[in-house]
């Protein structure tokens, strides 16, 4: 059994975005990307608003074809395949979203929600299936059971309505989980708590996580490794901690130092932003697609693209100073 679970090979989503009747220009909203992910690892990626976050996530969920390239899960390629084909993946690789009504039907209840992915895939009897549920909502600490089974979606806190979604991600035991940004709709004070909630669960099954992000420092947090999303394209990927201490695209670090640190009146600082705006995957820059911004650029940055190039252990960054 080798270690990587899933790998993503240059792969490229172009999406045709309509201008006027009869023309339409391609979103390179991917444009090439490689990253595996190993057993039992997570994943984060981060990046700005429309970089091809929640594309590339769902295109390693082969919720999208892909233009381009190939995506291996577990050994098999599953670029190409029809649905029908999937459903031994569907099994494996499951999502929690940032909005937890995108994954659960309002008008079920909780003990509905989580039989009916188990029904599809016809796990277990009626008793088995209700154990299992039981079992899912202890995980994901929604106790006493008896008083959530019978409840629908509206009469939970966010937090909760959370919590059933990432219950019912989890009860088939999938080997891999895409979660997109699921604190960012929840109440400020309960996102630690589901954080930490998702990495104990992570732990304790084994889960490989892509777990999508606008927050560096929650990645750093919560992950093994973190990969820094740019126009979509890769352009820094590192062990969390190391990406941290030691960013080396000047992307990256213009990223680290927009995360406000708290000063002594216990305010949050206002947010540094990054200057200037992030280009249109409509017409992304020639060459370095970040030179536009960067206050580093030199002679070769307009011209050819750098590529992801391992520059220390373990530590890959695209950009012409190293
Ligand atoms: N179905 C689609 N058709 C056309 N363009 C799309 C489609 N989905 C995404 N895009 C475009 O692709 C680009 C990347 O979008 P994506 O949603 O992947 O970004 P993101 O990094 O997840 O952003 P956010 O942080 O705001 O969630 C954007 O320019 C978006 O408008
Ligand atoms: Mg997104």
């Amino acid at each position: 059994m080798s270690s990587e679970l899933l790998k993503i090979e240059d792969v490229r989503m172009y999406f045709e975005f309509r201008v006027g009747l009869f023309k339409t220009i391609p979103v390179k909203a991917v444009d090439g990307v490689n990253l595996e992910i190993s057993r039992g690892e997570t994943l984060a990626l981060v990046g700005e608003s429309g970089c091809g976050k929640t594309t590339l996530g769902r295109l390693s969920l082969r919720l999208l074809k892909p233009t381009h390239g190939r995506i291996v899960f577990d050994g098999l390629d599953i670029t190409d395949k029809e649905e029908k084909e999937l459903k031994w993946f569907r099994r494996r690789a499951q999502a929690v979203f940032q909005d937890p009504y995108s994954s659960i039907n309002p008008f079920m209840t909780v003990k509905e929600i989580l039989e009916e992915p188990l029904i599809l895939h016809q796990v277990g009897d009626t008793e088995e299936r209700l154990e299992m549920i039981i079992k899912a909502l202890t995980d994901v600490k929604l106790t006493p059971v008896e008083e959530f089974v019978g409840k629908y979606p509206h009469m939970l806190s966010g937090g909760q309505r959370q919590r059933v979604g990432i219950a019912r991600a989890l009860i088939l035991r999938p080997e891999y989980i895409v979660a997109d940004e699921p604190v960012s709709m929840i109440d400020a004070s309960s996102r630690a708590e589901i954080l930490y909630l998702l990495k104990e669960l992570q732990e304790k099954y084994k889960i490989s996580f892509l777990y999508i992000t606008h927050d560096i420092a929650t990645a750093r947090h919560f992950s093994d490794k973190v990969a820094v999303m740019y126009l979509g394209k890769i352009v820094e990927l590192a062990e969390a901690r190391e990406l941290v201490r030691e960013p080396l695209h000047p992307y990256t670090k213009a990223l680290i130092e927009a995360v406000p640190e708290p000063d002594p009146s216990n305010r949050l600082k206002e947010r540094k932003v990054i200057p200037g705006e992030p280009p249109s995957p409509v017409n992304p820059p020639a060459g370095c697609r970040f030179h536009p911004r960067c206050p580093y650029r030199f002679e070769p940055c307009d011209k050819n693209e750098p590529e992801l190039k391992e520059v220390k252990a373990d530590h890959h960054v695209s950009c012409y100073l190293y």
